[in-house]
């Protein structure tokens, strides 16, 4: 069964084919992306009406590209699934509205994925998937969540950011030290020659008996900081961004080995954006392989926002029989949608 996804929720147009036919999990086939921050970089941040009209120049293209790499036609596609939620409206509906007319177009099933399952569910297409059940740490640009996974659609929220995202934390601090935008990248790459212990910022939430994250106290520490710094903040910055990789990572860190001891389980996954950050890569396997506990990651092109996650998850949603395909083309989006909303469990 050839399943086509497509995510159009934010700043990444993304079109995937994967084959969900034989035993075991679905393969991928191909796969194509266009980003958009080349576009947005000029505003310091995504403009939700450029992204939409963008995505609507882009998402044929990669469809043809996509269908091309694998060496299969569109009337091969048995289910067309695309990104339902949460994202922007309009650029949701750039894909929902695409999705929806190549499945009736073809009288073919459409599947509207939650975007958050399929960051979840993309370390399925690694070359080192994992095994249910797993604590899933998942952190993109605009959710920080711990998870617990038992399969397919079982998702239980373990806690979750009370303001920013950690990719939030990572943009807007590298917006302050005029990284650009997104900024958890150049955050990240000039950390590298920096020195983490030359500042001392908070680690929010960190004692506070729960899995809840808080990360807006981290930006005003870094802005003041970055006052205080004033003229000298130049020679500095490397320094500056070190340490709030640092005390993002940590939390990041420490959090997930508290959902592992809360759950028991000896497995971790973690998933979105900020999961392609190298320290806490390092970070996490140090102390999980103290632990015994095994760590998986998306493949580090799969881990920011791409069609193949949506593919892959509406496969697995189909196999596992959580859901079925639908030939209704009436669609809806969901902007804010809560991942334990879809939870079979719930
Ligand atoms: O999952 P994603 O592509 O989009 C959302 O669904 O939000 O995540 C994007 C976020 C951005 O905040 C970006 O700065 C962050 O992931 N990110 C990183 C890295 N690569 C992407 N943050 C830290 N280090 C990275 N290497
Ligand atoms: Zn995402």
């Amino acid at each position: 069964m050839l399943v086509l996804g497509i995510e159009s929720s934010c700043d990444e147009t993304g079109v995937a084919l994967v084959d969900a036919g034989g035993p075991g999990i679905p393969r991928l086939l191909g796969h194509a992306l266009h980003s958009q921050v080349r576009m947005h970089e000029a505003y310091g941040g995504v403009v939700p009406e450029l992204a939409s009209r963008d995505h609507i120049r882009r998402v044929l293209p990669l469809t043809r590209e996509v269908l091309q790499q694998a060496g299969r036609a569109l009337d091969e596609v048995e289910t067309v699934a695309y990104t339902r939620g949460p994202g922007l409206a309009g650029a949701l509906l750039v894909g929902a509205g695409v999705a929806c007319a190549l499945g009736a177009a073809l009288g073919k099933p459409v599947l509207g994925v939650h975007h958050l399952e399929g960051h979840l569910l993309s370390p399925f297409l690694s070359v080192d998937p994992p095994q249910f059940p797993f604590v899933a740490l998942l952190v993109s640009g605009g959710h920080t969540q711990l998870m617990r996974v038992d399969g397919v659609g079982q998702y239980e929220l373990l806690g979750e950011t009370i303001d920013d995202a950690a990719g939030e934390a990572f943009d807007k601090s590298a917006k302050l030290l005029g990284l650009g935008y997104p900024g958890g990248p150049a955050l990240s790459r000039l950390a590298e020659q920096g020195d983490a212990k030359a500042f001392a910022l908070p680690r929010p939430l960190l004692h506070s008996g729960n899995l809840d994250f808080s990360f807006a106290g981290l930006k005003t520490a870094v802005l003041t900081q970055a006052r205080k710094l004033g003229d000298e903040l130049a020679p500095r910055k490397a320094d500056l961004a070190a340490a709030t990789e640092a005390a993002i990572v940590e939390v990041l860190v420490k959090k997930s080995l508290a959902a592992l001891k809360e759950t028991g389980l000896d497995r971790v996954v973690v998933a979105g954006g900020v999961g392609a950050n190298r320290l806490l890569r390092a970070q996490l396997d140090a102390a999980c392989a103290k632990r015994g506990v095994r760590v998986h990651y998306p493949e580090l092109a799969l881990c920011t926002d791409n069609g193949a996650m949506i593919a892959m998850a509406a496969a697995m949603r189909i196999g596992a029989r959580v859901q079925a395909a639908s030939r209704s083309y009436a669609f809806d989006v969901k902007p804010r949608w809560p991942l334990d909303e879809i939870s079979a469990a719930a």
